[in-house]
């Protein structure tokens, strides 16, 4: 299309109008068309109706304000390591589970009121504003104070004073959620973090068979996981004790064993270390059998079980720790007796 039927086409108004001699401007394309006239909702026309949306939202304000003390005294009810079967969701911590709900009915209820209100109560004439100077002056400063104002009456704030209360009691009560975590920075946990479940003559346990572990039971360049003898996977406690029992057995050739206390701390070439990564303390799970190598999936932390289990790639700070085996009389692998350093991530108190 030509530059000439492009203007022929696209101004035919100024050439209707040049015909007769003279352009005039064309009709403004995006003319304002108002304001729809404002429809009332039942709750403007009928006190009944606001009374009944005021009292939903008063509830809901309420319902964050129960919530909010059973937050305070899920603190109080639940012991730290308690776990409860809640469908279907399977095992969790019965506090976390306590927090995470009252803490989200607590907020959820409080928006929940806030737009009940705006919704039902709250004015929703539409007013038109034209644009102006961004610099307010002071005309404009008073008059989005008497906006304020406005909007305070029109949000019947003063007026229902059932709303007021509840939501300020709403709204003083939900920052004490926040005051309660602070109980997370304690107790401090003493000997805790030092010592696991192994003791002097505990069986080591396949953890996949549950069966007691014999020396010929590990073949060289196998990854063998084992738990304290005595441990039921079904136990109420057994995430807690695992997460720090959790042993790997590996058969090294002992002339490969480069470390003379991993070697004496071992049998025949058959070590054991902490399956916790000591760098966050993910379970480490994978063995490269040429190298004696094992990796976190976490953060690829590489540790050489042929050489005291030292750090040889990866952020974790320090070795993996060596728990002492032999054999007992029936010729079973044995512990004797607790790892001699605390296992896992380092904490500001392990010196
Ligand atoms: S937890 Fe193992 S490398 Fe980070």
């Amino acid at each position: 299309m030509s530059n000439e039927d492009m203007s022929e086409e696209n101004l035919p108004s100024e050439r209707e109008h040049a015909h007769h001699g003279a352009v005039e401007p064309v009709g403004d394309p995006f003319a304002d068309p108002g304001l729809p006239p404002h429809e009332p909702r039942r709750q403007d026309i009928d006190e009944r109706t606001a009374r009944r949306s005021e009292r939903t939202v008063a509830l809901l304000f309420t319902l964050s304000m129960i919530a909010t003390v059973g937050f305070i005294a899920s603190y109080v009810i639940f012991p730290i390591d308690k776990i409860v079967y809640i469908f279907p969701f399977g095992h969790v911590s019965a506090l976390n589970f306590a927090l995470g709900l009252t803490l989200g009915v607590a907020l959820f209820a409080i928006g929940a009121g806030a737009v009940h209100w705006a919704r039902t109560l709250m004015s929703d004439e539409e007013v038109p504003d034209d644009r102006h100077a961004i610099e307010a002056s002071p005309e404009v400063r008073e008059q989005v104070f008497a906006d304020f104002r406005q909007g305070v009456k029109e949000s019947q704030y003063g007026r229902r004073k059932l709303i007021r209360t509840t939501m300020m009691g709403a709204l003083s009560l939900v920052p004490l959620s926040g005051v309660v975590l602070l109980r997370d920075l304690g107790p401090l946990p003493e000997k805790k973090l030092r010592t696991t479940a192994w003791r002097k003559g505990m069986k080591l346990i396949n953890q996949n068979t549950d069966q007691p572990l014999r020396p010929e039971d590990i073949g060289v360049g196998s990854l063998t996981f084992a738990k304290p003898e005595g441990l039921s996977d079904d136990a109420e406690n057994f995430q807690t004790v695992i997460a720090k029992a959790a042993l790997m057995i590996v058969r090294l050739n002992p002339e490969d064993i480069k470390d003379k206390r991993e070697l004496d701390w071992s049998h025949q070439g058959i070590v054991a270390y902490s399956k916790i990564c000591t760098h966050v303390g993910c379970p480490i799970s994978l063995y490269e059998q040429q190298t004696h190598h094992v990796l976190c999936p976490c953060h690829q932390s590489t540790f050489d079980l042929s050489d005291g289990g030292r750090v040889i790639f990866g952020p974790a700070g320090h070795a993996l720790p060596q728990l002492r085996i032999s054999v007992n009389a029936q010729g079973y692998l044995e512990a004797l007796g607790d790892f001699e350093e605390p296992v896992g991530p380092s904490f500001w108190e392990r010196g």
